[in-house]
C-alpha cells in the first residue's frame, strides 16, 4: 500500500524535467514501444503543463518524484468533460495505489472547479493500464482512434 511519505501535489513548471525519465522509460517498454527522447517528451509535457483548463499532479516520495497525472477539461453536448492526457508511475513504486491517488486527484479537480459529467482516456486495450482504468470505472467506448500516416 501507498507509503506515509508519499504526497500528491499540484505540479509546478520546475517538476517537469523530473517527469521525463519516467515517462520516456514507461513508454518505451511494451505494448507502446514508443521513441521518446528527452527534447521531444519535455514539449509534450510543456504543451499539456502550458495548455488551458489542466490538472496536473505529482506524487512525490519525500522530495522525489515518482509519478505524475495530467489531466484537462473540454466542452461536451453534456457539458464539462475531464480528459486524461498523461498518467504515470515510476516502476518501483507501481501497484502501491499510487496511480489511484493521483488519478482520483485529478478526478477531483475537475469535478470540484467544473462539475464535469464524465471523464474520456485513451490507452492500449492488452495494457495493464486498461486493468487500472477498469478498476476506476471506466468503460469502453463505440468511438475508434483513428489515424492517416503522412
Ligand atoms: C497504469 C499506472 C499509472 C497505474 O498506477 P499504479 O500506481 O501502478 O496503480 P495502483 O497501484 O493505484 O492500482 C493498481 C491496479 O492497477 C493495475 N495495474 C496496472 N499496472 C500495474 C502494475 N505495473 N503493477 C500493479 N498493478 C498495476 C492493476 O489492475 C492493479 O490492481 P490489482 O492490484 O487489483 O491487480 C502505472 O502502472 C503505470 O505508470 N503504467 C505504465 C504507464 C501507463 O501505462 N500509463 C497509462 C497510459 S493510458
Amino acid at each position: 500500500m501507498i507509503s506515509v511519505n508519499v504526497r500528491v501535489k499540484k505540479c509546478k513548471k520546475s517538476d517537469l524535467p523530473e517527469c521525463l525519465p519516467i515517462f520516456i522509460k514507461e513508454f518505451s517498454e511494451n505494448p507502446y514501444n514508443e521513441k521518446w527522447n528527452k527534447k521531444l517528451a519535455l514539449k509534450k509535457l510543456e504543451e499539456h503543463f502550458s495548455g488551458k483548463n489542466k490538472y496536473c499532479f505529482v506524487a512525490k516520495e519525500n522530495e522525489k518524484l515518482i509519478g505524475f497525472a495530467f489531466a484537462r477539461t473540454f466542452q461536451w453536448h453534456d457539458g464539462r468533460n475531464g480528459f486524461i492526457e498523461e498518467i504515470v508511475v515510476e516502476k518501483h513504486y507501481q501497484g502501491k495505489g499510487i496511480g489511484t491517488k493521483l488519478y482520483a486527484k485529478a478526478e477531483s479537480g475537475m469535478k470540484k472547479k467544473e462539475n464535469i459529467r464524465r471523464v474520456w482516456l485513451i490507452t492500449e486495450p492488452s495494457s495493464r493500464a486498461w486493468k487500472f482504468h477498469e478498476r476506476n470505472n471506466f468503460k469502453k467506448t463505440p468511438w475508434i482512434l483513428a489515424n492517416k500516416k503522412m
